[in-house]
C-alpha cells in the first residue's frame, strides 16, 4: 500500500482541545515533522523527527526521503484545513498521498470562549496576508473573527478596520495564548485597542 502523509492537528495549545485520532497518528509515527515547540510537547525518543523552521526545504526533503519507507505524519496547529502547512504539502505532493486528521482551531475555541456562534461570522486572516478591505467593511450585525500575526496586531487591525467604517465604540475581544495556562481573554473597544500595547498573534472578534 502507498505511504501516506499524515497532517495531523493539534489544536491551539493544550492536549485538552487535540483530537484522539490526532493523538493516535502522533504517538504511533514512525517519522515526525512539527515546529519545535509541538516536537517537544509530543515527540518520543523512538521517532526520527524534522523541525519545521523557515527553511520549509528542509521538511519537504525530509518528506519526500521518509515516505518512500513509511508513511509521515506532519503536526500542524489548530487545524489542518485553516491556513497551515497543508497548503503547501498539497502544491509539493499529489492530494492522494495526503491524509488529514482534523483537531480543534484557534478560532473555534476563540468563540465557544465567549458562548458567540460563528457560523454567521466572516473569518478572515491577517497572518502573513491582509485580507480586501472590502471583505473587511463594517455592515450592521456583521462578526469578524480575525487572525493576526507579529505586525498585523491587536493595534494595527483595529486602526484598519475603524478606516473600514467601524465604530470607534464597537466591540473587540482579544483572546491571547488560548488553551494555555498564561491564556488571556479581554473585551475592549476598538478604539481603545487601536491605542493599546498591541496584542500579537492573538484572535480578534469584533461585532
Ligand atoms: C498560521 S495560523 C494557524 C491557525 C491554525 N491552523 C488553527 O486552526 O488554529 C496562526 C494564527 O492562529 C492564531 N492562533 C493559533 N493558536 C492560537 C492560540 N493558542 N491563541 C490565540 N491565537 C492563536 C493566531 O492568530 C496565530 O497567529
Amino acid at each position: 500500500m502507498e505511504k501516506k502523509i499524515i497532517v495531523a492537528g493539534i489544536g491551539p495549545g493544550s492536549e485538552d482541545f487535540i483530537s484522539p485520532a490526532a493523538l493516535k497518528k502522533i504517538r504511533s509515527a514512525e517519522f515526525l515533522v512539527g515546529g519545535r515547540r509541538a516536537l517537544n510537547q509530543f515527540a518520543s525518543t523512538n521517532q526520527i523527527t524534522c523541525a519545521i523552521t523557515r527553511d520549509l526545504d528542509a521538511p519537504l526533503n525530509f518528506i519526500r526521503e521518509k515516505i518512500l519507507i513509511a508513511d509521515v505524519v506532519v503536526m500542524v496547529s489548530g487545524d489542518p484545513g485553516y491556513y497551515s502547512m497543508l497548503d503547501l504539502l498539497r502544491k509539493n505532493f499529489p492530494p492522494e498521498s495526503i491524509e488529514v486528521v482534523p483537531s480543534i482551531s484557534a478560532m473555534q475555541l476563540a468563540f465557544a470562549k465567549i458562548s458567540l456562534p460563528w457560523h454567521d461570522a466572516t473569518l478572515l486572516s491577517f497572518h502573513g496576508r491582509q485580507p480586501a478591505r472590502a471583505a473587511l467593511k463594517y455592515s450592521a450585525g456583521k462578526i469578524l473573527g480575525l487572525l493576526t500575526d507579529a505586525e498585523f496586531n491587536s493595534s494595527t487591525v483595529s486602526k484598519i478596520l475603524l478606516e473600514c467604517g467601524w465604530e470607534k465604540n464597537s466591540s473587540v475581544t482579544i483572546c491571547e495564548k488560548l488553551s494555555y495556562p498564561d491564556e488571556k481573554i479581554f473585551t475592549t473597544t476598538l478604539a481603545a485597542a487601536a491605542q493599546a500595547e498591541p496584542v500579537k498573534h492573538c484572535i480578534l472578534i469584533v461585532q
